[in-house]
């Protein structure tokens, strides 16, 4: 359902010291940056305005993934016997890869750490892009309801299909699942697992990502994840290296979480510019 309303294991004393590293204040955006957010800005909220949406995209499957390395195909042949899943089946080959990237990324970090994923709760992705891992979330969790949230919703994709209708085709299949178009920061629903893969922190991968940065308010976000998180719930997030692992932190304890455990992929199954790094957040 789509919807668019209005190997180091660390424990949690080890968790790094939080930068105190908070956006600068507007004026302090070099012009470059302020030209360019001004741009992206135009462009996002024409988008916004059209809405375009054709119809549902559902990816051409690739039905083989060839030309891996061998520890990656042992490793994507390991996670299909565990979980029964076959990405390549629904996907095209960087999708089908990406999902089974996060799918190691969750089977590593929860045993690294001695968790138990829990099942069949309510569970929300915070900044879920297209949602094109719903899959992935969903072969893991096998949530009640899986909710994947963005701000970004109609994007147009240069074969003429908008964000909206990638995520109609990526969630079409998946019982109690949907795309939610919104601010996170407007949304009020409860959850007992929230879920953020590569939040914004800092400013730079905003404009990377062709987003206004009047759109980046991480204090808000991460406050309103702390709200909505179940009193019991468990906060994952995943961030892109240890410093915006740190800067992340920062921001979760400046809302009133606190640190259960990280974890540092020691070899991603696709290659990263710097090394994922999980963590376990709860009241
Ligand atoms: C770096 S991208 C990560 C996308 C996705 N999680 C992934 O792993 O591919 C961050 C995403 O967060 C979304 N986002 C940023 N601020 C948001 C907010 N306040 N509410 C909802 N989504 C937000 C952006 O539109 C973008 O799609």
């Amino acid at each position: 359902m789509v919807t668019t309303p209005s190997t180091a294991c660390q424990s949690a004393r080890e968790l790094p010291a939080p930068i105190p590293d908070l956006p600068p204040p507007n004026h302090r955006y070099s012009l470059r940056q302020r030209c360019l957010s001004l741009y992206h800005e135009v462009w996002y909220r024409l988008s916004e305005r059209i809405r375009w949406s054709r119809a549902p995209h559902h990816e051409t499957p690739i039905d083989r993934l060839s030309g891996l390395a061998s520890w990656q195909a042992t490793r994507i042949d390991a996670l299909r016997a565990r979980y029964g899943v076959g990405f390549e089946s629904h996907y095209g080959r960087p999708t089908a890869l990406a999902n089974y990237a996060y799918l190691d990324l969750l089977d590593r970090a929860w045993t690294a750490v001695n968790r138990q994923p829990p099942q069949g709760g309510i569970v929300t992705d915070v900044g879920c892009a297209n949602f094109w891992y719903a899959r992935t979330l969903h072969t893991f969790f096998r949530p009640a309801t899986l909710t994947g949230v963005d701000l970004e919703g109609f994007r147009l994709y240069p074969t003429g299909y908008s964000r909206y209708d990638a995520a109609a085709g990526y969630v079409a299949d998946l019982p109690h699942t949907s795309f939610v178009v919104a601010d996170y920061c407007e949304v009020n629903e409860q959850a007992d697992l929230m879920t953020a893969w590569f939040p914004f922190v800092t400013p730079a991968p905003v404009l990377a990502w062709r987003l206004p940065l009047a759109l980046f308010s991480p204090e808000r976000l991460f406050a309103r994840i702390a709200r909505n998180l179940a009193s019991n719930g468990t906060f994952f997030m995943v961030n892109q290296g240890t410093d915006e692992a740190a800067i992340a932190a920062g921001y979760c304890r400046q809302a009133g979480l606190r640190p259960q455990d990280q974890w540092i992929h020691p070899r991603p199954l696709r290659e990263r510019p710097h090394p994922p790094v999980a963590s376990w957040w709860s009241h």
